[in-house]
């Protein structure tokens, strides 16, 4: 028994896969492609986006917001679990990943759910904002570049209602961030936005240890 986190082996984290994991088809076969591309992995985990899609289920979310696509795992497993008049603004800068997410998202049925938007994502989260969007989403996912993870963040606080969450990625960074000697950007920004958010109190916080990380921050009145 113990009061931390376990390690997660090879034979364990099988294990956990073979008695959690249920991954519809559609899901696995972007999976297999994706395992193609040089970046395959950028994608989230299978049980991160189960974790996910219970989170979205939980809060009956129905307007939801996504911050880095690639090829559309995250937003598609978010979208098989909204209602059938649930929408997503997904945003991205590449063109040819996301033709694959397009792709996918027909073929699963959910292409009217998804309103990508290719643009930096601080222009588009800007946009929203201008727009009178401001506490209208219930969920956001915050998933591209780390150097941006700051800004994402703080559009992302200002467009979910209160009880809204954001929910972002790669907090842990492949454990750099617990070790004083890397100091290269990417890593400073992800440590630097984990301080930060564990001062902050405009928002109830958990970071689980699940994949490379998942920071959830419920946002509070
Ligand atoms: C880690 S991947 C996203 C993985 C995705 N959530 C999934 O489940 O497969 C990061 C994505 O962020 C995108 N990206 C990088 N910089 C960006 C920016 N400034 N604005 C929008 N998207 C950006 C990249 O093109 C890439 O597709």
């Amino acid at each position: 028994m113990s009061n931390k986190s376990l390690a997660m082996g090879d034979r364990l984290y099988a294990y956990l896969q073979s008695v959690s994991v249920r991954e519809p088809e559609i899901l696995t076969e972007l999976r297999d492609e994706t395992a193609k591309q040089p970046m395959a992995g950028m994608q989230i985990s299978p049980e991160q986006g189960q974790l996910m899609a219970l989170l979205v289920q939980l809060m009956g979310a129905t307007k939801t917001l996504e911050v880095g696509v690639f090829t559309g795992y995250s937003s598609l497993v978010v979208a098989l679990a909204l209602p059938p008049h649930g929408k997503i603004i997904a945003c991205d800068v590449s063109e040819d990943y996301t033709a694959i997410a397009r792709r996918y998202w027909q073929k699963a049925g959910v292409a009217d759910k998804i309103d990508l938007r290719i643009a930096p994502a601080l222009e588009t989260l800007d946009r929203l904002l201008a727009d009178g969007q401001a506490n209208t989403f219930d969920f956001a996912f915050i998933d591209a570049d780390k150097s941006s993870y700051d800004d994402y963040y703080e559009r992302a606080l200002q467009l979910v209602r209160v009880g809204g969450l954001i929910a972002i990625d790669n907090v842990l960074w492949s454990g750099a961030v617990a070790d004083p000697l890397i100091t290269n950007n990417s890593t400073e920004k992800i440590r630097a936005l984990n301080q930060k958010l564990h001062q902050d109190d405009r928002i109830s916080l958990s970071l689980i240890p699940i994949a490379d990380g998942l920071t959830l921050a419920l946002k509070r009145p």
